[in-house]
């Protein structure tokens, strides 16, 4: 079985004192590769140092909503550099976050439309991060043309109605641990629902770890929880489901991945 990590943080300083044993139980949990997503140019850059470390990982480049009101003139041409650099397969994550607001939200926007044409400039699929910004995110992908690159809702929080308008957008939809919770019923459905060829799964690690590991600091190993109770909720096993989100991450990032890992 073979499981990948569409959305990480291994970069966040409490990976800093045991980060080889993460890699060796998401090894053991059947975690092949992932990918480390940037959130601002600092988070980035360690993104892409870490990605020439090891063969399973891969880097995301972006800057998070959060960050929108401290971006800088050069920010988004040193974004560009960074996602020239290797084994960077993906701009991200950018998006909208309504929740917390931590910049005006006309400056999200703003950044986020920025960083769809830098992505289609590049040719590389977009990460997007939502939350309580539905209207708002499909409305500038599909004013920004994002179709044309793709991507993933990532950590997807809407429900069924907002999942069928974004995989008519042409997106896919990755499923975090929040799916495991017991409140979490609108995501069971939407779990359900999302045909096979869009479906990816993510820790999102360190956060939201997933039932029974809840509260805890979260890892890649985790995502094996995640992908039982998604396999639980659409009828099938972890191996078939391993399978095809496999499958939709190698082709959505076109991930090269050498076979020899994780085997
Ligand atoms: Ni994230």
């Amino acid at each position: 079985m073979s499981l990948i990590d569409t959305h990480a943080h291994l970069t966040d300083n409490r990976f800093a004192h045991d980060l080889d044993e993460v890699l060796l139980r998401a090894e053991e949990s059947g975690v092949r590769a992932m990918i480390n997503v940037g959130y601002d140019l600092s988070s980035s850059r360690r993104c892409v140092a870490l990605a020439s470390k090891s063969e399973m990982f891969f880097a995301a480049v972006g800057i998070h909503p959060h960050e929108a009101a401290k971006v800088g003139e050069q920010a988004l041409a040193q974004l560009r550099q960074l996602a020239l650099g290797g084994n960077v397969v993906a701009l991200g994550e950018m998006g909208l976050d309504y929740y917390y607001n931590h910049s005006p939200r006309n400056l999200q926007q703003e950044l986020f439309r920025r960083q769809i044409r830098l992505a289609k400039s590049l040719s590389l699929p977009i990460i997007v991060h939502d939350r309580d910004a539905h209207e708002d995110v499909l409305t500038i992908l599909g004013e920004e043309g994002a179709e044309t690159v793709g991507g993933v809702l990532h950590c997807f929080s809407g429900n069924l109605n907002f999942a069928a308008r974004c995989l008519s957008l042409g997106f896919h939809i990755s499923l975090a641990g929040p799916v495991t919770f017991s409140n979490s019923k609108g995501l069971a459905a939407v779990a359900e629902f999302i045909p096979s060829d869009r479906l990816l799964l993510e820790t999102d690690a360190p956060y939201l770890a997933p039932v029974p590991y809840r509260g805890k600091r979260n890892e890649p190993a985790y995502l094996l929880a995640v992908a039982e109770k998604v396999a639980t909720l659409r009828r099938t096993t972890v191996k078939e489901l391993s399978d095809c989100t496999t499958e939709n991450a190698k082709k959505l990032f076109k991930l090269e991945i050498k076979e020899n890992i994780g085997a």
